[in-house]
């Protein structure tokens, strides 16, 4: 049964794989009238009104006609981490778009206000993580923030330090998923994030406080507070930018 499930799994992440390889080169026409919000590696935590992007077969689904979610949610695993209706009235009423990130963000230059990621950039390895943050200050607008959340590598240091190893190997290495979309690449500290983003061009790099920031519907999209980093960033402009939050201390 737990090798069928297996398979079925592999087959999945195969299937979603190819499709994110069709479509590696689209693009998304975001509104130019409207305040342009992106949530990359969204997973099923999405707010309304954002464009929520990943490369899981769910985000594929969504794409699909209303009647055919419920049967996907059957034969793709979705019941194993999901109920139903949560499932089903998720990928109805929202916007989801299926993209393998690691092809770059499928918006054009200068296009979106805000861009949220949690949890999905320790899923690429470094040098796709680089490349996607500088794919994200090439599609934010100048004054545009960028939120990232990842697990803390210095929480788990703290961890495992305080003896907790085995644990902690579970939490932030994910040691035994198969390889996929699930499986973690690389792991962050603030300093190593925030040099990350000042060596690519971001300003007013910061770290930020649980559901606290300059980025809408943080009480929706924040998740797993106590071992999250948060870090705040902004594509530079020629003109002052507005701030709302101060730095965490
Ligand atoms: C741990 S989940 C995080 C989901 C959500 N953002 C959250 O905070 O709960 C990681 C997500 O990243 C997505 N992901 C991983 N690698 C990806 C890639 N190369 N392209 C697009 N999405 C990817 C997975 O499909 C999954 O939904």
């Amino acid at each position: 049964m737990v090798r069928g499930a297996s398979v079925a799994r592999v087959a999945v992440e195969k299937i979603t794989q190819l499709i994110g390889r069709l479509h590696a080169k689209q693009r998304i026409a975001a509104p130019v009238d409207k305040v342009v919000k992106v949530n990359l590696g969204c997973g099923m935590s999405v707010a309304p009104g954002w464009i929520n992007i990943d490369g899981s077969l769910n985000a594929w689904v969504s794409t699909k006609p209303a009647w055919f979610h419920p049967l996907a949610y059957r034969l793709a695993g979705a019941k194993n981490f999901y109920p139903e209706t949560f499932y089903c009235e998720t990928l109805r009423d929202n916007e989801f778009v299926h993209h393998n990130l690691a092809y770059g963000v499928p918006l054009n230059d200068k296009s979106a206000d805000f861009i949220y990621s949690s949890h999905f950039l320790e899923h690429l390895d470094r040098e796709s993580g680089r490349r996607l943050l500088k794919e994200c200050l090439r599609v934010l607008k100048p004054c545009g923030v960028l939120r990232i959340g990842v697990p803390d590598l210095g929480y788990a240091w703290e961890m495992y330090q305080s003896g907790d190893k085995e644990h902690m190997l579970h939490d932030y290495f994910f040691v035994e998923a198969e390889a996929g979309y699930s499986q973690h690449r690389y792991a962050y500290d603030y300093e190593m994030l925030s040099k990350t983003l000042i060596d690519i061009g971001f300003i007013t790099v910061q770290r930020a406080r649980f559901q606290q920031g300059d980025i809408p519907d943080l009480e929706i999209l924040d998740n797993r507070g106590e071992y999250t980093l948060f870090v705040e960033a902004r594509r530079p402009s020629d003109a002052p930018c507005e701030s709302q939050e101060t730095e965490v201390s």
